[in-house]
């Protein structure tokens, strides 16, 4: 299963919102389908976000009607800007975004040239995508001992990227070299993206899985059933500081009580060089009907007063390392990190 499939200049989007149960594509044949389909996470995870966001801006380009090349900058950065103000904290998003505005402002070729180039550009960052998650993948699995029970957290498989995913593809492509891999997922409060996704997801590839309450992780380590944890990322400052779904944060601290390894799996894509540390990471704060009335069934009383940021911050000293599609990034993260995050560093088409 594909998050995002892009075939005879036709892009459809699976609707996430609607798994294990149905399998329902959207057709995005405009930019305001995408941005609903990112704002309500039919499509969703840092990665995915960042392609469907590249894909949206470029058909929003299609729609500016001027020859005039400073009209024209002005009006796709507001789209741009629009687009980019959906989710805030998976920095894949804007650096997407970022990478089809470095295209467009070349401006080596005409206006009427851009929107097929922008175009061109979403269907590079979705390839390389792929790629890059293979290549975590490849770089993650030595890390896993030959027998080895892994705690996962949300989703990090092919639905949130381009496929592979990020922290699943270092489990199944451990498996995949003959190692001997459980894993426990946990459910992942309030929308259960561990329960719904990552659970279908691996037990599709064959994988040994065990469902787990979010409120179990602790438990899990302390009994000795917990080798590792890995989770993906959906901004990584300069630092190391690390933004995940809510609840990450918990596990590196149980982790780190419980002297077990915690590592983070991400495409170069998701560090931002440019943000110095975790406290400068925006957090995306959700609808309270998330949490007191989840898939429209309610369980807090009306009027409850809710607090739900999606994400939260893992300290980078809590993170024994940070695998990427090139090479995995040690303590002190704020030297290891910058070769990745830098643009030279990171996954872009050699002519922007
Ligand atoms: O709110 P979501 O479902 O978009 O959150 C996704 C996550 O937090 C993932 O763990 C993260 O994006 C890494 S995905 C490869």
């Amino acid at each position: 299963m594909r998050a995002i499939e892009w075939s005879n200049g036709r892009l459809k989007l699976l609707d996430q919102t609607l798994l294990p149960n149905k399998v329902e594509y959207i057709e995005a044949t405009d930019h305001s389908i995408i941005m609903d389909s990112i704002k309500r996470l039919a499509v969703r995870g840092a990665p995915a976000i960042g392609i469907a966001a590249a894909f949206a801006l470029a058909f929003a380009a299609r729609k500016i009607r001027t020859d005039d090349p400073n009209i024209y900058a002005n009006e796709i950065r507001q789209y741009a800007d629009e687009i980019g103000s959906v989710r805030p904290t998976a920095v894949n998003l804007r650096w997407a975004l970022d990478r089809l505005l470095r295209k467009a402002f070349a401006f080596t070729w005409s206006v009427g040239q851009i929107p097929d180039l922008l175009l061109s550009e979403a269907e590079a960052i979705l390839a390389e995508d792929i790629e890059m998650c293979k290549g975590i993948g490849r770089n993650g699995a030595s890390l896993l001992p030959d027998i080895c029970t892994v705690l996962t957290h949300c989703n990090t498989g092919a639905l949130a990227t381009g496929d592979y995913g990020t922290a699943q593809s270092v489990i199944v492509t451990a498996a995949e070299n003959g190692k001997k891999i459980r894993v426990y997922v946990d459910e992942t409060r309030p929308l259960f993206q561990g329960a719904r996704l990552t659970m279908t997801e691996l037990l599709a590839r064959g994988i040994d899985a065990t469902l787990i309450t979010d409120s179990t992780a602790a438990f899990v380590m302390q009994k000795g059933f917990v080798d590792a944890v890995i989770t993906g990322a959906d901004r990584i400052a300069a630092n190391g500081d690390t933004a995940n779904k809510v609840g990450t944060y918990g596990l590196a601290v149980h982790a780190s009580y419980h002297r077990i390894p915690f590592y983070i799996a991400a495409p170069t894509s998701t560090i931002d060089p440019d943000c110095p540390d975790g406290k400068h990471i925006p957090i995306e704060e959700r609808d309270p009907k998330e949490v007191t009335e989840p898939f429209g069934l309610r369980i807090a009383p009306v009027d409850t007063p809710v607090y739900s940021p999606a994400f939260d911050i893992t300290p980078a000293h809590l993170i024994t390392a940070i695998i990427t599609e090139r090479g995995i990034s040690y303590p002190p993260f704020i030297k290891s990190l910058r070769i990745f995050g830098t643009e030279e560093g990171r996954g872009r088409s050699d002519d922007n």
